[in-house]
């Protein structure tokens, strides 16, 4: 059957008539927000290249939290802006470090919230790389024992989920290994399996004062051009024990992202980065775009390019909007 007999258009002619053929739904369930906590008492200091994102002390951290989960938001991602950097990043695994401090925080304070950790070393390092360096390089192994140690730190203090995104290779399987000994066994891992060298990462490294000193990160991070490298990556990190898969950047890597629901039956989780966000405000601030509605469908396509979880700094106005019936 064809045209005249087929019409796609008749099922287009009114909201309600769309909404029975709708194939891909957004809902609260599907969002996390990503914050960023540092030292200090009162602080919500606005990050620059990021409108709307704050570095948050713990007070206004929990503040911040409680004003989202009464939006509807039910998941959040933790970075820490530490005191103090060392070489080897040893403040990421402080029982009385920046982001255990504000686990044990929103354990208190907000019952019930998912707090997933970040587990990386480039915010905690002097030189801004993701491990322990060994001459200009990354050393793979060495920093594997130091990313148990930060989970297992992480998982003491209330992370619910573990999430690392520092691209070695055998981290996944490292992590899991020392959760279990150390009584975490029921502790999920999302692994950023499929993580890009992103240009994207831009702004948030102004959020996380995580730039690298010297070089940049095309050495352990994925090339741009490689999507079966990708599924490689997710296979490693499957037979490890990653309990779910997140693909980052989101938008540039729907490809990746649609291939890896194909491939695997586990959750997939994938990241609006820093750089997608900002792009979105920029443009919006400049009456380029109507900002709502390219932020909706941005998050749409994520969620129909197969993700179950979408890590985004709008996730709040997305929340707003879910509500005020804009999906509708
Ligand atoms: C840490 C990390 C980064 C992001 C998340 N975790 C930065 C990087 O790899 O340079 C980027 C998130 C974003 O851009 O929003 N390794």
């Amino acid at each position: 059957m064809s045209f005249p007999e087929t019409r796609l258009r008749r099922f287009r002619r009114t909201p309600a008539l769309r909404r029975i053929v709708r194939e891909t739904r957004l809902s609260l369930d599907n969002l996390a927000l990503p914050l960023f906590v540092c030292p200090g008492e009162g602080v919500a200091r606005p990050v620059g290249s990021m409108p709307g994102v704050h570095q948050h002390s713990v007070d206004r951290l929990v503040e911040t939290v409680k004003e989202a989960c009464a939006e509807g938001i039910r998941s959040v991602l933790l970075f820490g802006l530490p005191e103090t950097k060392d070489a080897v990043g040893s403040a990421a695994w402080s029982p009385d470090g920046i982001v255990q401090r504000a686990m044990r925080a929103l354990t208190q304070e907000v019952p019930g919230l998912i707090k997933i950790a970040d587990v990386c070393f480039c915010e905690y390092t002097d030189h801004g790389h993701c491990g322990v360096l060994h001459g200009n390089e990354v050393d793979n192994d060495a920093t594997l024992e130091n990313l148990a140690r930060q989970s297992v730190s992480l998982a003491e203090a209330g992370a619910d989920v573990i999430a690392p995104s520092d691209m070695m290779d055998g981290r996944v399987g490292a992590i899991r290994k020392a959760l279990d000994a150390a009584g975490h066994a029921s502790t999920p891992i999302l692994s950023y399996a499929v993580k890009f060298a992103s240009g994207f990462y831009g702004p948030f490294r102004e959020a996380a004062e995580s730039a690298p000193q010297f070089g940049d990160r095309r050495g352990y991070q994925m090339d741009p051009a490689n999507g079966r490298e990708a599924l490689r990556e997710a296979e490693a990190d499957v037979e490890e024990g990653a309990d779910m898969l997140m693909v980052k950047p989101a938008l540039p890597y729907l490809d990746v992202l649609a291939a890896l629901r194909q491939r695997f039956d586990l959750p997939l989780a994938a990241y609006h980065v820093s750089g997608e966000y900002s792009m979105l405000k920029a443009a919006a601030e400049r009456g380029w775009i109507d900002y709502d509605r390219v932020m909706m469908e941005s998050l749409i396509a994520i969620r129909r390019a197969g993700a179950d979880l979408i890590f985004t700094y709008a996730a709040r106005e997305a929340a707003r909007l879910l509500a005020s019936g804009w999906a509708e």
